[in-house]
């Protein structure tokens, strides 16, 4: 992920890359990847998109202990020509879109403490590697992202990344699609996550509303808890077309000072999936 006003640490490149340092995990770190990747898998067939098994196979993401980026980069190269670099955490907006339109993909090389499994403050290797990694092995995902990361740099000349960072948000971390007549998880940020790759699919409190780029790019989203909205898309060929073959100049300009959609707000031209309860939101919020 990508945020702006960052300091780059010392002993990062100049693209913010620094070794994965694998010899330097120890045992507890190892053994809090197994835990975390033993939680989801047991969870995840039949809610997953098969893309993302099929990646962990590929990938031989089962081996134990956190992955050696550069036997994963190998194979990630040889299926669809990225790469897995390591950073110290959240980087700039710019670095972070150069990297995924070379097709590198930038992962956090620390891991969560073994008694904050479910509370990431930051990205770790695990959100990083277990939740995007595996889409990466599919070739129209794979180019999704890239597509993602030249996109950026338009909308960083456009001024017009928040309206892009949605995108992002309500797909490649929060996203479900169609299979069927059923929905499946996709999002790194819910198959990384053991409640969310249920409540995301399962709980009568969020929304679920087809993809419509104009209509995602002025929801706002929460990053604190549970989504209170999911996106829906038809497939990733559909979503990738639909980035690919679509000027987002004109976009930005149309949606320039439109006021932002609510999180839980349904329109009369949402495609509903599910209206939700939101009972889940309004518990916690206390109202
Ligand atoms: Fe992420």
């Amino acid at each position: 992920m990508a945020d702006t006003s960052l300091i780059r640490p010392d002993g990062a490149a100049t693209d913010w890359t620094i070794p994965q340092n694998w010899g330097a995990y120890s045992q507890e770190d190892h053994a809090t990847w197994d835990t975390l990747f033993e939680r989801q898998v047991r969870l995840l067939p039949g809610r997953v998109t098969p893309e993302f098994l099929e990646g962990l196979d590929v990938l031989r993401l089962s081996k134990p202990g956190i992955p050696d980026f550069e036997e994963l980069s190998d194979r990630l190269m040889k299926a669809t020509g990225w790469q897995v670099v390591a950073v110290p955490g959240l980087v700039p907006d710019d670095v972070f879109f150069d990297h995924l339109a070379n097709r590198r993909f930038v992962s956090g090389n620390f891991i969560r403490r073994p008694d904050q499994l479910d509370y990431l403050q930051e990205p770790d290797v695990f959100h990083d590697v277990f939740g995007h990694v595996p889409l990466l092995v599919n070739p129209v995902f794979a180019d999704y992202m890239q597509a993602y990361g030249q996109g950026g740099q338009r909308a960083a000349a456009a001024g017009a990344i928040d309206r892009l960072s949605r995108l992002y948000w309500y797909t490649v971390e929060f996203g479900l699609v169609k299979s069927g007549d059923e929905l499946k998880i996709y999002g790194a940020g819910i198959v990384s996550s053991s409640s969310e790759s249920i409540f995301a699919l399962e709980d009568p409190s969020p929304n679920r509303i087809g993809f419509d780029l104009r209509r995602l790019m002025r929801t706002k989203y929460r990053i604190d808890d549970f989504q209170q909205n999911y996106f829906v898309i038809d497939s990733f060929e559909n979503l990738l077309d639909q980035t690919l073959n679509t000027d987002f100049g004109p976009i930005y300009d149309e949606l320039h000072g439109a006021s932002d959609i609510e999180i839980e707000a349904i329109l009369p031209t949402d495609r509903v999936y599910t209206r939700g309860t939101q009972h889940y939101a309004r518990t916690k919020d206390g109202a």
